[in-house]
């Protein structure tokens, strides 16, 4: 039986860690760090996750303004409302929830968001900076993927982490989060996907392995090593349930750790939304005052 790695009961730990730490900022510079939250459409999923966000930020002691536009939202009326919030200043940090309706070219308004506003790490500069070894913004998926591990006490330095999947809200980051000359990471990386031959091979080697490929229970017990750690990053909604990219029941069997859908790495990501967030306005207190 697999050790469940907590991420709902982690999360609060940390949230009520960065709400102390945001009324500390509070206290010193007399200003709440502040999201806005931009939701283009209705689509359920979306309106559930930036509610969650939103819940989150309020929690913790910050400001969350939600912006939401109708499905039929154009392009340029979207980044008109970009460039407000880049020039607002009581906004530090700026979330435009993936995925845009097929009109809105994502990867233009990606690029619009400010960088120092940046706390979905999406950003080229956010970006460059991760992969050049200088992070700012580090994608919230993936940093609470770290997190997680780190604070299960589950070693990085050193293992193979395999990941399955290569997007760029999760695998690609991920795999530059690992790989850096950083405690914490460390990481001998190998990132495989849906194209990959032999994949069952390359998770075998795996000491920890992280699936984010967006099939419901992907992974089976015959695809990992006795005693692998397994980070489960999938949401799948099947016959109205949530369910990972990791056959639960059958990896459990063998796996040393395991996180559990939901309940994983959901939780996490709202959590580093918020740590970025307070750091954004770290950095514009610093910048503003310097
Ligand atoms: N859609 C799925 N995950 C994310 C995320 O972390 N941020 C945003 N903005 N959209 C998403």
């Amino acid at each position: 039986m697999a050790t469940i790695l907590d991420g709902k009961k982690l999360a609060q730990t940390l949230q009520a860690e960065i709400a102390a730490d945001v009324s500390r900022f509070v206290e010193k510079h007399k200003v709440r760090p502040g999201l806005a939250a931009v939701l283009v459409g209705d689509d359920q999923g979306s309106q559930v996750y930036v509610r969650n966000k939103r819940k989150a930020c309020q929690q913790a002691g910050m400001d969350s303004w939600l912006h939401q536009l109708p499905v039929t939202t154009s392009q340029p009326e979207l980044l008109a409302l970009v460039a407000e919030l880049n020039a607002d200043p009581a906004v530090h940090g700026i979330l435009v929830q993936l995925p845009l309706p097929r009109q809105i070219d994502e990867a233009a308004v990606v690029r619009a968001v400010s960088p120092l506003k940046d706390v979905d790490g999406f950003g080229p500069e956010s970006l460059g900076l991760l992969t050049s070894g200088h992070p700012r913004f580090l994608p919230c998926t993936p940093l609470g993927v770290q997190q997680l591990l780190v604070r299960n006490g589950i070693d990085i330095e050193g293992r193979h982490v395999v990941i399955v999947g290569r997007s760029n809200i999760v695998g690609k980051p991920l795999a530059l989060i690992l790989m850096q000359k950083a405690p914490a990471a460390n990481a001998t990386v190998t990132v495989c996907h849906s194209r990959s031959r032999g994949l069952h091979e390359i998770t075998r080697q795996g000491d920890i392995i992280v699936v984010a490929i967006g099939q419901a229970r992907f992974l089976k017990a015959n695809m990992i090593r006795p005693g692998a750690v397994v980070v489960d990053v999938g949401i799948n909604r099947v016959d109205g349930k949530l369910i990972g990219d990791v056959d639960f029941d059958d990896v459990e069997a063998v796996a040393s750790a395991i996180t559990p859908v939901p309940g994983g790495v959901g939780p996490m990501t709202i959590t580093m939304l918020l740590h970025n967030t307070l750091q954004a306005a770290q950095i514009h207190a610093t910048t503003a005052s310097a």
